[in-house]
């Protein structure tokens, strides 16, 4: 007994495009013929979630949810049938010539319809106060205005006025027909308790002579309010919102995102400040990107939100110094979420909205455009300010920064961030490793779960966070080392690099080698080699070139510097000399227990994506499949670290006196690696995109 006519069904399910539709809530990926997204269903760092444009239907393989447009909105915002078609007959400017009904008819549709709809109403009654009535307008409106708010803002915001009455809402709505469950469960109308906290019966409204700031959801419906105090010397909170009900959770909502989502995505960039206000003064200055996470520490499913539009972010800071501390760590929690962020600072005593107003809109912009810096060097900078001349403050200042590097999910990033880190404090690259490694390896063994971060990413890139890719080496524990804390501080009490490049400077029985129980990076490397050749030795990569046989014709040149890979390796040609494919099956029966057992761990690392891809017979790429550029990626790995050492030796040969004819040797050939190192780096870039590392 749907109300809406079919005719009119029929018109917006043919007019609704399911691409368009979805593409309000996620951000969409063209691969083959379907979109891809990451499901907005369920959480995921990887999309499994799917629309075939085609076919005008969407699924998830990760999470099951699958249906056409109208089905879609029924699931994104737990409405009802009808509900989902008025939305869409909105965004598509068709006419629902609904047959008339009473406000409880309209209720009677579901729970989060109903609450849906009293809020929807009471933003609407606010809004007519602020515009119409007389207090409205000489309280609400003249206050706005005196902010710098045009009539456009206050139309796109929908903001509105509370009569300072106790009960406007509560008649107006009763009036109207809504029911008081309805409105107490929205929080728009509050219960009066007596002392002993027994409900009196009496009813009154929770927002009363003050600017309502409707929150949206992500389609655009009022979930919730904020609302602003006009007296300036008001007892009560300057703000008041809505309390958490069944349609408005605090956690996933930002403020400002419904009016921000499209300028979000065609910039690729979304500002992120504190306050209703900011949003509202920079999009008018038209700064439209921009969100509030409204006056709350930043929660995991804001952050899942912004990155459903875009992956990069800009933190718009108010300046002062204990404000930005206590910001910090919910910036870790955006690098966590795989953004890329940058930060604005606004001199002392300024936020957005002043500043914009007091700038004006272009000078705002240019500060956006100057003053943003990349977050670890924005973090890099505070910390080393606060710890200048103090070489035990400066220890704990780069641990901080690493901490932070470590919460980057991309490997290659967290490359970079190093290498410049390591330049920004002046220290050796490699000693910053070690330290990073260690930082890591003690979040892991400290987390309850054991590894810390969680990947599923393919073939090459390891698991977690620690540098730089797999952390499976299992390190002897050496027991007459010093503290991490001990280390690091001796590390980094004023060692310059030269010391720390093991020119046996002055600091004593520290080697570069104490310093490094580091998965090495060679041997990992050497590893990975090792293991494709066992596991796939057979694997044709064209027709008449197999993996063992390209892997060691690659190799050829390249001593392994790990003994027991450097055995394994010749094993393996060996047996290829001999006419037979090097193999699991063979080699797990060696006399010698070490290659046995290093066989048996090659043999059962675990290199699979999730098991929904399988079971749902979606085709994904498997490490199988991609050998070419698997093998390739290990071998080029593998030459770059090669290149690194050889570098790394090199520089520190500079460091000791020689005569001129060895320098300008040593000098030629440092130029030489690094040019390969640079030329390597770059046909890495291009190997590893296509393994959607
Ligand atoms: N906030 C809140 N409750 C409060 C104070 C603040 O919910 N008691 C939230 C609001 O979302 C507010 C944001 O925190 O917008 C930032 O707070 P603040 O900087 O104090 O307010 P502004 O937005 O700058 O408002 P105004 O400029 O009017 O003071
Ligand atoms: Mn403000």
């Amino acid at each position: 007994m749907a109300r809406i006519p079919k005719e009119t069904v029929d018109q917006i399910i043919h007019h609704a495009d399911i691409v368009e539709v979805v593409g309000d809530f996620v951000s969409l990926k063209r691969k083959g013929q379907n979109m891809w997204a990451c499901c907005p269903f369920h959480h995921e760092k990887s999309p499994s979630f799917s629309v075939a444009p085609a076919k005008g239907l969407y699924k998830c393989f990760g999470c099951g949810k699958a249906g056409g447009v109208v089905q879609f909105i029924m699931d994104i915002e737990g409405t009802s049938y009808v509900e989902a078609l008025k939305y869409l007959a909105k965004k598509y400017g068709i006419d629902v010539q609904e047959e008339e009904k009473t406000p409880e008819q309209q209720l009677a549709q579901n729970e989060k319809d109903s609450q849906f709809i009293v809020s929807n109403w009471a933003k609407d009654h606010y809004h007519k106060l602020l515009q119409d009535n007389e207090e409205g307008q000489s309280i609400g409106w003249s206050y706005l205005r005196q902010r710098g708010l045009n009539q456009a803002t206050i139309k796109t915001f929908e903001l509105g006025y509370s009569l300072d009455q106790w009960d406007d809402l509560l008649k107006s709505a009763t009036a109207a027909g809504f029911e008081l469950k309805y409105l107490e469960k929205t929080g728009l109308v509050v219960r009066r308790e007596d002392d002993q906290g027994q409900d009196t019966g009496r009813r009154y409204d929770r927002f009363r002579g003050r600017v309502m700031f409707p929150i949206h959801n992500i389609s655009g419906r009022v979930i919730g309010f904020g609302a602003r105090t006009l007296k300036p010397n008001d007892k009560t909170a300057k703000y008041l919102n809505s309390p958490e009900s069944e349609i408005y959770h605090k956690s996933d909502v930002l403020y400002g995102l419904y009016q921000a989502r499209q300028p979000i995505r065609s910039e690729e960039l979304c500002y992120l400040v504190e306050g209703y206000l900011d949003v509202l003064s920079l999009h008018q200055g038209g700064i439209k990107n921009v969100v509030a996470s409204s006056g709350t520490s930043l929660t995991d499913g804001q952050i899942r939100l912004i990155k459903r539009y875009t992956d990069n972010v800009t933190v718009l800071y108010d300046g002062d110094a204990a404000g930005i501390r206590a910001s910090l760590r919910g910036i870790d929690m955006l690098l966590e979420g795989g953004l890329n962020v940058r930060v604005v600072l606004f001199p002392d005593g300024d936020d957005p909205d002043s500043y914009i107003r007091k700038v004006g809109d272009q000078r705002f912009k240019e500060h956006l455009d100057g003053a943003s810096q990349d977050f670890i060097q924005f973090k890099t900078d505070l910390v080393s300010r606060e710890a200048a001349h103090d070489p035990v403050k400066k220890a704990e200042a780069i641990r901080e920064v690493l901490q932070s590097i470590a919460k980057v999910p991309d490997p290659i990033k967290r490359q970079v961030f190093l290498q410049q880190t390591s330049q920004a404090f002046g220290i050796d690259e490699q000693v910053l490793i070690t330290e990073y490694n260690k930082l890591v390896r003690n979040a892991t063994s400290k987390a309850p779960g054991g590894q810390g971060s969680t990947s599923t990413s393919s073939s090459s890139s390891g698991s977690g966070a620690s540098y730089p890719n797999k952390a499976n080496n299992q390190q002897p524990a050496t027991n007459n080392q010093l503290s991490p804390e001990e280390e690091a501080e001796a590390l980094m009490y004023g060692a310059s690099p030269e010391d720390l490049m093991g020119g046996g400077g002055d600091l004593g029985t520290i080697s570069r080698e104490d310093l490094e129980p580091v998965p090495d990076v060679v041997e990992q490397c050497e590893r990975e080699v090792v293991r494709l050749l066992l596991l796939y030795s057979a694997q044709p990569l064209t027709p008449d070139l197999a993996v063992a046989q390209y892997l060691l014709e690659q190799l050829d040149e390249t001593p392994f510097k790990t003994g027991i890979y450097a055995d394994m390796l010749h094993l393996c040609r060996q047996e290829l000399e001999q006419g037979r494919w090097p193999e699991v099956r063979t080699l797990i029966q060696h006399g010698r227990s070490d290659i046995r057992s290093v066989v048996a761990e090659l043999a059962t690392e675990k290199y699979e994506l999730s098991p929904n891809w399988t079971t749902h017979q979606i085709h994904v790429p498997r490490e199988v499949d991609q050998l070419q550029i698997a093998c390739d990626n290990a071998i080029l790995r593998l030459n770059k670290v090669n290149v690194e050492r050889e570098l790394a030796v090199r520089l520190e040969a500079l460091r000791h006196p020689a005569d001129e004819a060895t320098l300008m040797e040593n000098l030629q050939t440092i130029h030489l690696l690094k040019q390969m190192d640079n030329q390597l780096a770059n046909m890495l870039g291009t190997v590893i995109p296509r393994l959607g590392l």
